[in-house]
């Protein structure tokens, strides 16, 4: 029997985890002011991206001694520029509880040939922090695994007397959840994410002890051009007042710079992590309520309020891949949630994003729809 539609549809159908919806005052208009087809160097090129720079100090809060840079390829080129610039010094330890953090240890082992001390966890799960060793050695982990919807649950587990690096993969943390400065010495992330951005350019933000680390020591292994944050042997500060490595889209600065606009008038960090908060518990609250939905991180205090990814769990589904992927395709087909299947390498399952930019009614319309694509598919798979 045919289960009857639901009458309320999201007035935004856009769940995907990256890139994310655009805040919802987000128009191409708002565009007009970038500074397009003219040098980057130019001083209004350049007085952008400052502004952009310390547009992130303010609504993230980062303190004053923190570099904060606009780096090519995304949070990835801000990641491997962080890994191949600064470790090889001391003993490297990597964590990964997903495919993202998984990615790093690839790259930090197969391709810089670092014995490191690798600690995974399965998708749900996250590796036992007490375990870690932040006092002696320089430490790697992604602040949020997108592609699990697990979360560190604080920084409790990093020292503050450490002699190492935290070099943290915060792309679907920033402005969403908060983050300790003082116990990150490398958080990157890309403005895809939270604020809905473009992906062209990567942040990442540099403490004190990172800067020291760049001028004191030489990697074994030569830098390309692109990931190079020194110049003999003294930290380029041009790339941290907006003189970028090359050259930068002024049309994605200028729609970073609406961005943040936006999260200001959205109260700043706090407005947007309780937009995300809000927004995750509506889903939390449904999986509560259905017993053939259940989130995939296993604990409640690593539970993420921006990739929150979820597993059936329905004794009557025959294929979980082809049941997840066939849900995900009835709910874009209907225009009600668009790109909400699990990451390729993920559980079969959904991923529904959460970010600041969602709105909480849009979720709370979609969700009566899961039910309706989740009801559909077992009364099709019949
Ligand atoms: C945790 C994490 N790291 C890195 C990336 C790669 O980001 P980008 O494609 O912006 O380089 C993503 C993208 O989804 C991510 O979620």
């Amino acid at each position: 029997m045919a289960t009857q539609q639901p009458a309320t549809r999201p007035a935004n159908p856009r769940f995907s985890s990256g890139p994310c919806a655009k805040p919802p005052t987000f128009d191409v208009t708002k565009l007009a002011d970038a500074a397009l087809g003219r040098s980057h160097r130019a001083a209004v090129g350049k007085a952008k991206l400052k502004d952009a720079i310390e547009g992130t100090r303010d609504v993230l809060g980062i303190p004053a001694d923190y570099r904060i840079g606009i780096v090519p390829a995304s949070d990835t080129g801000a990641v491997e520029m962080a890994l191949w610039s600064l470790l090889g010094a001391r003993t490297v330890e990597m964590l990964a509880w997903e495919s993202f953090g998984a990615g790093w240890i690839t790259d930090v082992v197969k391709q810089l040939k670092i014995d490191a001390d690798v600690k995974t966890a399965e998708y749900g799960q996250i590796v036992d922090l007490a375990t870690v060793d932040t006092k002696n050695n320089d430490v790697v982990f992604t602040w949020n695994g997108t592609t699990s919807g697990v979360r560190v649950p604080n920084a409790d587990w990093i020292a503050d007397d450490r002699d190492g690096l935290t070099i943290c993969d915060a792309t679907s943390a920033a402005f969403a959840m908060d983050l300790p400065w003082d116990k990150l010495d490398v958080t990157t992330f890309s403005w895809q994410k939270v604020l809905g951005g473009e992906a062209a350019h990567g942040v990442i933000v540099l403490s004190p002890a990172a800067v020291a680390r760049l001028e004191s020591y030489t990697p074994a292994w030569p830098l390309p051009k692109i990931f190079r944050l020194t110049k003999g042997g003294k930290l380029i500060e041009g790339i941290f007042t907006g003189a970028t490595i090359n050259t930068p889209s002024m049309l994605a600065v200028e729609d970073y710079l609406f961005a943040l606009d936006w999260a200001r008038s959205e109260g700043g960090l706090k407005g947007l992590i309780a937009r995300a908060d809000a927004n995750a518990k509506a889903v939390f609250d449904f999986c509560d309520a259905n017993d053939w939905i259940a989130n995939l991180a296993e604990d409640d205090t690593t539970r993420s309020n921006t990739s929150v990814c979820l597993k059936f769990t329905d004794d009557r589904i025959q294929d979980g891949a082809a049941f997840a992927k066939a849900v995900a395709k009835r709910l874009e087909a209907e225009n009600i949630a668009l790109d909400i299947g699990a990451y390729r390498d993920a559980p079969a399952g959904l991923r529904i994003w959460c970010g600041g930019t969602v709105e909480t009614a849009d979720l709370e319309a979609m969700l009566p729809w899961l039910t309706w694509a989740f009801e559909a598919e077992i009364a099709a798979q019949a």
